[in-house]
């Protein structure tokens, strides 16, 4: 096992954690086309768009752009929707990571480090939701520094962390195409409590599903 510590964020690691975050959350660009590419929904929509463009016009180059047309707008909609995502986080928590995370006493952000190297991030702050859950996010390992057991760290550097603050679980959310964060959770602990698709048209159009997981703490 590499020789990792887990510590306290500084402001010195500001780039290197906004990149890290950003890096992570855009990866999963190729999963999400992947995983679109294999729905029911996308064949018959292509079906539909194909059969009616080449019944309307009888030309099979109209009927093909057609398609062209739609996968390259599919493209672009999972384009906007994971750097969509990555921008308004960095507008928001990851604007001010002192703010949002270090002046609180029942927030915090970490980073891994290895050599002195920044290779992973995570966060945590109170759950809006109910006074007693913690919310794990923003957990990201630099590419070259996975499976190294730097995510399993991390998550349970928030485990600790909400035990001393006396919190009941710890919650997070993540999508079906995460597979290595899935598995990383699982593993840690983590229960799956539900799964829902969100009401946005490239989630509908998709059916990606957003998982929401707890580690409960006091049972
Ligand atoms: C998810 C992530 C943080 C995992 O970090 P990591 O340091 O590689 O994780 P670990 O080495 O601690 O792995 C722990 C377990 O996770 C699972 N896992 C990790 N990488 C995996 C992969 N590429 N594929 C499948 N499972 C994987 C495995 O079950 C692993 O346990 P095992 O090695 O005993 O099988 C990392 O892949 C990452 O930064 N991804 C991009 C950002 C992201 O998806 N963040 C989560 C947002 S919800």
């Amino acid at each position: 096992m590499a020789n990792v510590s887990i510590r306290k964020y500084k402001t010195s690691d500001y780039e290197t954690a906004r990149f890290l975050f950003a890096e992570g959350t855009k990866e999963h660009l190729p999963a999400a086309c992947m995983y679109t590419l294999t729905t029911p929904r996308f064949y018959f929509i292509t079906f539909v768009a194909f059969t009616s463009v080449f019944m309307g016009t009888g030309s099979y180059v109209l009927a093909l752009t057609s398609l062209v047309a739609l996968l390259a707008a599919g493209w672009y909609g999972l384009y906007s929707e994971f750097h969509g995502l990555a921008s308004r986080f960095l507008r928001k928590d990851m604007l001010d990571i002192e703010k949002s995370y270090m002046m609180s006493e029942n927030a915090c952000f970490w980073v891994a480090e290895i050599d002195g190297k920044v290779v992973g991030t995570v966060g945590a702050q109170p759950s809006t939701d109910a006074d007693d859950e913690l919310l794990l996010q923003r957990i990201s390992v630099a590419r070259d520094y996975r499976q190294l057991r730097i995510g399993t760290k991390l998550c349970q550097t928030v485990i600790d962390f909400a035990r001393q603050r006396g919190f009941n679980a710890v919650c997070l959310e993540t999508a079906n195409i995460q597979r290595a964060a899935t598995n990383l959770y699982e593993r840690v602990g983590f229960k799956k409590s539900r799964v829902e698709i969100l009401p946005s048209l490239v989630h509908q159009y998709t059916s990606f599903t957003v998982a929401y997981y707890r580690y409960n703490i006091k049972s």
